[in-house]
């Protein structure tokens, strides 16, 4: 597929994204044998990733012995209202404490018990102590291990460069087309197999804790390449981002304030999980306690600024400040409030999506051939509702799995070719906005979708409001296909904003419409017209799969996979 006008770089495998996924699956295909390369749109170490900061859950029975991969299994499974593809979460609770043990040997600091084993701590869901971890800092050493490895094994990354389209030769996927951020040049990328690993969708809501990176990217490029997305409606508000001062709002504070006994209160002082979850209390599920700061707020007893307070403050100050320390230091800097004397102020923030791109349990691979996803991007794992520090065991668990089956597939797969026009209709959808002498900026299209998603496709759900959601969507469609960019191609951040918009709206189009269409409330997805579980228990449920057909987003209900019966007497065990 030679196009001599672009940069071309040819790998066996090409992951896109390079945050613990893409990382973990880097050196799994490159111990495989294939020749590897990266691509990501940030620096690499600037990741998502690092926003799970309070641990990786793996049941290593250090701190409780009583736990296990059953344990870690129905939790998980309980957490996700069934919802969850079964394979996953076994395979997920099976090797996760191996995944950890291995980032200790390649140089992971983890925390330690008084044995000097690796320390785990409580987070909502979780039956027993089963978070690894590094203070409140997880995420960020994960990425130095995984990203210390990957280098030293040899991994090609390429930085600040955007993939814009998946190309492919019939019906494989067979290299990307990206550009430069910096400078705005084309760059062909060929490869046997590619593995998405860009993470969430989060910068299509308003308050968020993702960065700007996360605009849905690889769940668009998978769905525009033919691939399935899978429960699209499941979007995770974790409970406690800051809120004050505007600036800083969506920030995360992590859950680890929470496991290490952090009390939420409303503005009377009243200890409103009680209400809520009398059993779990703090420690309840994200979609429990994010619903339930949600509504002291709606009837009028939230915090000074609109959310709630979270008190740490009764434990030692050293204690904090050891187990706590960017928290400490986050809202010591940017809200002049010092944790270990006060309480913080903190509401919901949309942190992840539990849908994603449809994949094999075993091997991450998409319904399209040579393509495969891991992480945040992929669904299944995480069923309704994902439990903290489920994402970081996720990332290792199947980053590696994805890694390994694209280099196999790799290895057996044979030449292929792009034609030309592929490459130049990809560079002309990316040209298209300087070309136009009228329409209007890309960030007010964008400011609009935050807006409306934030308001419309929320925490509580309806079917007028979800109406109105994909009405105004429709809008903004129209709107970004007429988005005006000045300036050239060097560093500009509107044009590359005028593309992530294209993908924030596929994505949001396929929540809102996968929310409509689910008439039930379960796990994350809290609708206020059906309230109940349609079915408590796992067997009579579907996922809602959405597809690119007709030119617009398909969608389909799909009955779950069975469960064999020795799973299902897992999660009958009581604990
Ligand atoms: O609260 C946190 O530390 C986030 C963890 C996660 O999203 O898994």
């Amino acid at each position: 597929m030679a196009n001599e006008k672009y940069e071309t770089h040819e790998h066996d495998v090409l992951i896109i994204g390079a945050g613990g996924a893409g990382l973990r699956a880097s050196i799994e295909a490159l111990n495989q044998g294939a020749s590897v390369g990266v691509v990501c749109k940030s620096l690499l170490g600037k990741a998502h990733t690092v926003m799970a900061e309070g641990g990786v859950a793996a049941a290593m029975a250090n701190v409780d012995a009583a736990d296990g991969w059953k344990p870690h299994f129905r939790d998980t499974m309980r957490g996700g209202k069934f919802m969850n593809n079964w394979r996953m979460a076994q395979l997920h609770a099976q090797e996760a404490p191996d995944r950890v043990l291995e980032l200790e040997k390649w140089g992971a600091l983890f925390d330690r018990t008084p044995d000097g084993k690796i320390l785990q701590r409580a987070f909502g869901g979780h039956t027993y102590k089963r978070l690894a971890h590094v203070g409140d800092r997880t995420g960020l050493e994960m990425i130095r291990t995984l990203q210390d490895r990957g280098v030293q094994q040899g991994v090609d990354v390429y930085m600040e460069c955007t993939v814009t389209k998946l190309l492919k030769d019939g019906d494989r996927v067979v290299g990307a087309f990206a550009y430069w951020r910096e400078t705005g040049r084309f760059v062909v990328f060929k490869a046997k197999a590619v593995v998405i690993c860009t993470g969430g969708i989060g910068k299509a809501w308003r308050v968020t804790s993702n960065s700007w990176e996360y605009t849905g990217d690889g769940q668009s490029l998978a769905f525009e390449a033919g691939a399935e997305l899978k429960d699209m409606e499941f979007v995770q508000f974790h409970p406690t981002g800051m809120v004050w001062p505007p600036g800083v709002q969506g920030i995360l504070v992590t859950e680890a304030v929470r496991g290490e006994g952090g009390i939420l209160r409303n503005k009377q002082g009243e200890r409103f999980m009680e209400k809520y979850d009398p059993k779990r209390m703090e420690l309840s599920t994200r979609d429990v306690v994010a619903r339930s700061i949600y509504t002291e707020v709606r009837e009028g007893r939230g915090s000074e600024h609109g959310g709630a307070y979270l008190d740490i403050s009764h434990k030692p100050a050293d204690y904090v400040k050891k187990k706590l320390p960017s928290m400490y230091h986050q809202f010591k800097e940017l809200a002049d409030v010092d944790i270990t004397t006060g309480p913080m102020e903190v509401g919901p923030t949309c942190h992840y999506v539990m849908g994603g791109i449809n994949v094999d349990a075993e091997t991450g691979a998409a319904t399209v051939k040579g393509l495969y996803a891991a992480g945040e991007a992929a669904a299944g794992l995480h069923g309704g509702n994902r439990l903290g520090g489920n994402s970081l065991s996720d990332l290792l668990v199947f980053g590696r799995r994805a890694g390994m089956a694209a280099a196999q597939y790799a290895n057996g797969v044979g030449g292929s070719s792009v034609g030309n026009d592929q490459i130049e209709a990809a560079a002309r959808e990316m040209l298209e906005p300087f070309e136009r002498t009228s329409g209007e900026s890309p960030y007010d299209v964008h400011r609009d979708l935050q807006e409306s998603m934030q308001n419309l496709v929320g925490i509580f759900r309806n079917q007028e409001d979800m109406t109105k959601g994909l009405d105004n969507i429709e809008q903004f469609k129209e709107r970004a296909k007429k988005v005006r960019v000045d300036g050239s191609r060097m560093f500009n951040p509107g044009w590359h904003l005028a593309h992530d918009l294209k993908n924030m709206l596929i994505v949001s189009e396929a929540v809102a419409l996968s929310a409509r269409e689910r008439k039930e409330s379960r796990g994350a997805h809290a609708r206020v017209d059906f309230e109940k579980l349609d079915d408590a228990m796992w067997g009579k449920q579907h996922n809602i799969i959405t597809r690119n057909a007709d030119g617009g987003l398909n969608l389909a209900q799909r009955p779950l996979m069975e469960m064999p019966e020795e799973l299902k007497q897992v999660l009958a065990e009581d604990q």
